[in-house]
């Protein structure tokens, strides 16, 4: 017989990095609470108990915090779907504390002189999301949405509030044609082009006349499935920049201008200097850079095609091993600019280090490997100068950030 969880009162006073509340019940202990508003008084169920912190679910809202709202998707509301995390407190909030989770997670480099900025608020609170993937099951009644937080069950999406209108109707095309034609599990990308249709990427079992269905509909430009590509192999971005559905691409355009745009003053002018980017993706930062004398750009994916990088000299392969191969070179730049995925870049820090760049310009999805990379870097002489976070996923606790330093 499972054990009965042990039940405590807690008052939510923040909201923490990745979204939970934090809260204190009566022994003053901290218990992470998902869902949760600063304010509230909630009943949680402890599900995980350490001496200096507890993890609870919440069980019922006994006095609600004035800072929420009504959810708008009846999914998040239902706790059926992991795709938002604050769907249920209100926009200002949201922004406050992405701003104090930034300043928190930067506290020491803050305390040694960098400015963290005010918060970017760019996209539009609904509807900003231009890519998504979605799982598929096939196995019995079919399923194809996204998972619910730490569930391995798929729960089926007919529409996502977060998608822009042509993703929805993506999304719509994908669930009539190609669905009936899906088996077993697998996964659906796609990304919305600025001609307002999508690039699909199937990843599983479909058949071809489900393909083939979803390949003709007029909000999909194109299919790739397998080795089969039906229609156009790619859309075109803002500036040029060819998206495919399985490939990064940042997942708001409104957000992705004006994240192009900090990117651009962190750097500087460029006339003259030579620069490195590291995980350049399909060249989203690097078209801004044609000025330099050169811009080496690095990328695991295979190198993109298209007009818009400049002139960049290209080379695929792992940030890291490519970056020691250029400070074994003898190569020297001016400037590095990184976007790293989530797991942040500590085993290039050393390279970067060596390749002696006067400005390091760090654009981080995650904080906490961004302060533990900066702190490598101050350690190697370079001073952290300013760090501008913005909001690029309005409904969720994700927040970019674009941290400068200098050689000291
Ligand atoms: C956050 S995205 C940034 C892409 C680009 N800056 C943009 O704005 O679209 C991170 C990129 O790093 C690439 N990547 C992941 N691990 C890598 C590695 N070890 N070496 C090189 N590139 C890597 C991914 O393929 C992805 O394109």
């Amino acid at each position: 017989m499972s054990k009965r969880r042990r039940r405590i009162e807690v008052l939510v006073e923040s909201l923490a990095a990745g979204g939970d509340g934090v809260a204190r019940g009566e022994d003053g202990r901290v218990t992470f609470v998902p869902r949760a508003a600063p304010g509230d008084r909630l009943l949680v169920s402890l599900i995980q108990e350490r001496k200096q912190f507890a993890r609870g679910k919440l069980v019922k809202v006994l006095e609600p915090s004035e800072l929420r709202v009504v959810a708008k998707c009846k999914l998040f509301a239902d706790e059926r779907c992991g795709g938002c995390q604050w769907q249920h407190i209100e926009q200002e909030t949201q922004g406050a504390a992405k701003q104090l989770i930034v300043e928190a997670g930067l506290r020491k480099a803050i305390a040694r002189g960098l400015e963290c900025a005010p918060l970017l608020e760019p996209c539009p609170p609904w509807q900003w999301r231009r890519r998504a993937r979605f799982s598929f099951w096939a196995g019995g009644p079919r399923v194809l949405g996204f998972f619910p937080q730490g569930d391995k069950k798929i729960t089926d999406v007919q529409e996502c509030p977060q998608l822009e209108a042509g993703l929805q109707a993506a999304l719509t095309a994908i669930r009539t044609h190609l669905l009936p034609g899906l088996s077993a599990r697998g996964e659906v990308s796609a990304v919305l082009g600025a001609n307002g249709a999508s690039h699909v990427s199937v990843h599983g079992s479909a058949s071809r006349k489900s393909v083939e269905a979803l390949a003709a509909d007029p909000a999909i430009s194109g299919v790739s499935h397998g080795t089969r590509t039906m229609g156009k192999a790619d859309v075109q971005l803002e500036g040029g920049v060819l998206a495919t559905a399985d490939r990064f691409a940042q997942a708001s355009a409104a957000g992705n201008e004006a994240l192009c745009s900090e990117v651009e003053n962190a750097v500087g002018p460029v006339a003259g200097l030579r620069v490195l980017e590291l995980f350049a993706g399909s060249g989203n930062f690097t078209r801004l850079f044609s000025d330099a004398s050169e811009v080496v750009a690095i990328e695991a994916a295979p190198i993109p095609k298209g007009e818009y990088a400049g002139g960049a000299r290209w080379i695929q392969g792992d940030a890291a091993t490519r970056a020691a191969e250029l400070v074994k070179a003898g190569e020297r730049f001016d400037v590095v600019l990184l976007d790293p995925p989530r797991s942040g870049a500590k085993d290039v820090l050393d390279s970067i280090v060596a390749l002696t760049p006067k400005r390091v310009v760090y654009v981080s999805c995650d904080v906490a490997t961004l302060a533990r990379d900066i702190e490598v870097l101050v350690a190697k002489g370079y001073k952290a100068v300013r760090a501008q976070p913005i909001d690029l996923m309005p409904q969720t606790a994700q927040v970019e950030v674009v941290a400068v330093l200098e050689l000291a």
